[in-house]
Formats: C-alpha cells, sequence, structure tokens
C-alpha cells in the first residue's frame, strides 16, 4: 500500500494540497493519507516549525506532497525555515525543477527544461552570524561528496530523459574554490558516467541571459542551491508562472513534492491560488519516486487538455476550484 504524508503549512498552501491530493487520489485510488504540521502558523502554536512527529510521519510514509510555509524576513528567535529544516533532515539533496511550454500559458514555445538543484548546502548552509557590529557573514559550503551525489542523480535522470545537453551553472571565475569544486566534481562524475559528450557549462549570470534569450537552447541545468533557486523562478516563467511551477525534492528512497511558489498571502483566501503547481509537482512524484510514468504523464495530459480547451487559468474568485474540477474532470 502507498502512503503519503500530506503537509498543507501556511496560506495557500492549505488551498492548492486539496485539488492536488483529489487528482492523485483518483489516480491511485489505494492510496493511504497522512496528515502532518509545518511552518509559520505551526510554530505560533508549538514552538517548532517542523515538529518531531512530522519528519516521523514522511519517514514512515517515504513520500511526500507539501503545501507552501510563510517565513518572517527578520531574525525570530528559534524559528528556522520549515521546508530548509524538512530538506537538510531528511536528507532530500535534489530539487527537481522542470520548465516546459504548455499551452495558452506559455510565453515562448519550445521550451522543455529542467534544473538539477543542489538542496543541502551552498548558501542556504544556514551558516550565518555577525562578525562585528555592521558586518554580518554567510557561509557558502560546498563539498565533494554531495556534487558527487548530485551528478550521480543528473546522470540516472539524464539517462530516463535521453538528455540533449547537460549545462553546468556556476560562478566559478569568482568563486574559484567553491564554484571551482561544484564544477570539477560534476564534471569527474558525469565525464565517468558517460556524459561528456553532451556536458556543457556556463557562468550564472550568462545563464540567466540565456534563459531569457533562449530558453529553448536549454535541457539540464544542474546548480548549486542559490542559483538553483534563482534561476527555476525566472525559467519558470516560460512555463506559465509560479502558479505551475512544480518541483520534488528527492532523497535516498525519500520524495517531498512541493510547488515552487510560496504561501502568497497577498490572496490567501481570495480563491485566486491557481492549484496546477501543486497538481503537477503530485505527478513528478509519480514520475521519478513511484516510477509510475504513466499516470504521471495521464495528470500531465488532463492539465494539457484543460490548458488548451479552458484557453486560460483566472477563473476569478474560483479559480481555485474550476482550475482543480476542470484537471479532475479529464484524467
Ligand atoms: P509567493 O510565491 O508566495 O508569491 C509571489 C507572487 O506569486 C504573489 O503575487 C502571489 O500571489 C503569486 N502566486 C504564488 N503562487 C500562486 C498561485 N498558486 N496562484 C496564483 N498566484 C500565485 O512568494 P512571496 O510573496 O515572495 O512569499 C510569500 C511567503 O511565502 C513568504 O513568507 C515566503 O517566505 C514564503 N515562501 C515559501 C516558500 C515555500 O514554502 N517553499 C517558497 C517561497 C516563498
Ligand atoms: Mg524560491
Amino acid at each position: 500500500m502507498r502512503e503519503l504524508c500530506v503537509i498543507a503549512g501556511d496560506g495557500i498552501g492549505r488551498e492548492v494540497l486539496p485539488p492536488a491530493v483529489a487528482v492523485l487520489q483518483k489516480v491511485l485510488p489505494e492510496l493511504h493519507l497522512r496528515e502532518a504540521e509545518a511552518g509559520w502558523d505551526c510554530f505560533q502554536r508549538h514552538g517548532t516549525s517542523v515538529p518531531e512527529a512530522t519528519f516521523e510521519a514522511l519517514r514512515q510514509c517515504g513520500a511526500g506532497l507539501f503545501g507552501a510555509v510563510s517565513s518572517p524576513s527578520h531574525k525570530v528567535e528559534g524559528y528556522r525555515s520549515a521546508i530548509l529544516q524538512l530538506r537538510q533532515r531528511l536528507g532530500l539533496y535534489l530539487n527537481l525543477r522542470p520548465v516546459r511550454s504548455l499551452p495558452v500559458v506559455s510565453h515562448h514555445p519550445g521550451v522543455d527544461l529542467l534544473i538539477l538543484r543542489e538542496n543541502s548546502e551552498g548558501m542556504y548552509s544556514g551558516r550565518e552570524h555577525w562578525e562585528s557590529d555592521g558586518v554580518a557573514i554567510a557561509e557558502r559550503v560546498i563539498s565533494r561528496a554531495a556534487c558527487e551525489r548530485l551528478a550521480l542523480a543528473a546522470a540516472r535522470i539524464a539517462h530516463g530523459r535521453k538528455a540533449r545537453r547537460i549545462t553546468l551553472v556556476h560562478k566559478a571565475n569568482v568563486l574559484s574554490l567553491t564554484c571551482g569544486l561544484f564544477r570539477d566534481t560534476c564534471r569527474d562524475t558525469l565525464t565517468t558516467e558517460g556524459w561528456s559528450n553532451v556536458l556543457d557549462e556556463r557562468l550564472v549570470d550568462v545563464a540567466a541571459l540565456q534563459l531569457v534569450e533562449c530558453p529553448e537552447g536549454f535541457d539540464m541545468i544542474v546548480t548549486s542551491n542559490l542559483f538553483g533557486d534563482i534561476l527555476s523562478d525566472l525559467a519558470c516563467h516560460w512555463g506559465g508562472g509560479l502558479g505551475l511551477a512544480p518541483s520534488l525534492n528527492l532523497g535516498d528512497g525519500l520524495a517531498l513534492a512541493e510547488p515552487v511558489h510560496g504561501s502568497a498571502p497577498d490572496i490567501v483566501g481570495s480563491g485566486r491560488a491557481n492549484p496546477l503547481a501543486a497538481i503537477l509537482s503530485a505527478a513528478l512524484l509519480l514520475r521519478h519516486h513511484w516510477q509510475d510514468e504513466a499516470n504521471a504523464r495521464r495528470i500531465e495530459r488532463a492539465v494539457e487538455a484543460f490548458l488548451r480547451e479552458e484557453g486560460h487559468v483566472d477563473h476569478g474568485v474560483e479559480t481555485t476550484r474550476v482550475v482543480g474540477e476542470g484537471v479532475l474532470q479529464r484524467l
């Protein structure tokens, strides 16, 4: 029996997860659900943004669907971002962020790219401190072991995808130690795995420009944590924007799907939240964790059919309901 840990979190996370869960239940009628808490609201009630019970539930289920959480933009004593804790403590070392042209909402034809973002270290290592009054330091951690496992996962995914190009994105001309280690380790590992003929590299600033100018030129992008975070938000514009951008956190035997967007406090409670990012994230869980390509495609085809037939995703205050039901009907 397959089990899914459902963590709705804060804000629109609670609005977009029910339609995504409904879609998963339609393609997997036997799916067993287990709800768990995380986020800012949870922190205010329990003094922790991820209770131990949530880590335990995710470990036991092996698969999770996460909505979104809110984080204060100032330091709050005792608070740490829920999603960063989940990624780091559960060893979810890889974040997959595909961007594809979709009917109607896409602004550019021919885009079908996949960003592989290192998820466990880099600028999000959590090591920040005051060096002196007025000088704050953040440590960027890059380890050979983390780069190796990232590149090995990239090789595995490249195989499934029949990758035509793998672009390593870094800034080794300035960050010669950290980005140099990242670039060299990924390049060596992917070469050993037989991918040298499609291997390519770009400095992150040039990659950003080319993702705007010629997104269809990219296939797979392998990069570090912060660069992947920023480039994937930029690239998702071509797939219809944040309301349609899915992602999947992957570890060994464990996966947590989540839309790229956050808790969207500006539209929470309005009915305007687009559930497609969450629904497409559920499809990634099927493809990359449960190895169920048929049902992953079934969901993606239902989303494409909905977009083609409706022509838009803006149904005003009825958006969450109309889009969710529209996809469900087309499954
Ligand atoms: P956001 O992604 O929540 O919203 C950015 C913009 O996109 C807003 O105008 C929002 O209305 C719109 N948007 C996002 N998702 C949408 C959807 N499904 N349908 C329609 N419109 C959508 O990012 P923002 O505003 O920077 O952050 C808000 C909160 O979310 C913050 O507390 C932040 O820390 C948190 N956050 C959490 C993330 C996570 O849980 N993984 C990721 C990013 C931000
Ligand atoms: Mg982001």
